[in-house]
């Protein structure tokens, strides 16, 4: 059981990752491997664990270019799911995005990916583009929708 207001978005550390990549591999059909989060961390990306107790139950990476800031990952552990931590986690992002000043946040998702679409919807963010043959899928490539959330 969780309690919504004790959770935590601290910064993500090296020793976060084996915990990040068990989430990241139940929740994705193409997951980020072990260097890419690295890479991220490495990059300065924003990487943001989010902590109920001392367990991560989701986590965000966003890379900032000049002012603005993509979101490339976002996720709720599988076990925590449709308890309305996905949207919790996307308001602190952006509640986060707004006070370090960037105009927009960018994001790319597949068209198969209803449940991230609707948080997405839910949350702010217009379609504004599609870039054909951005994924890998099980047979040949998927678009990316993209989408946008102009900050205040
Ligand atoms: C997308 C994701 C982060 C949502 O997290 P979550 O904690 O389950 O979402 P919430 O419980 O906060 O739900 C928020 C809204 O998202 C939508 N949603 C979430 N899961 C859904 C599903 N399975 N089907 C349809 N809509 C869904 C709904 O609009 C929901 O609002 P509602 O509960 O009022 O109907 C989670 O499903 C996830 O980690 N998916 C795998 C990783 C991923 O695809 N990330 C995004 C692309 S990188």
């Amino acid at each position: 059981m969780i309690d919504k207001t004790g959770l935590q978005l601290r910064d993500m550390k090296p020793d976060d990752l084996d915990a990040v990549l068990r989430i990241e591999q139940q929740v994705h059909s193409h997951p980020w491997t072990r260097g890419n989060f690295s890479d991220s961390l490495l990059h300065g990306h924003i990487c943001k664990a989010y902590v109920d107790m001392d367990e991560i139950v989701g986590y965000a990476i966003l890379m900032p270019a000049v002012d603005e800031v993509h979101l490339l990952d976002i996720c709720i552990g599988v076990d925590y799911q449709r308890k309305g931590l996905g949207k919790k986690l996307l308001k602190d992002i952006l509640a986060l995005a707004n006070e370090l000043k960037f105009v927009r946040v960018l994001l790319e998702v597949r068209p198969s990916n209803v449940a991230a679409i609707a948080l997405y919807r839910t949350m702010g963010f217009d379609e504004i583009g599609l870039r054909r043959g951005y994924y890998p899928a099980g047979q040949g490539r998927e678009d990316a929708i993209v989408m946008e959330n102009k900050l205040p």
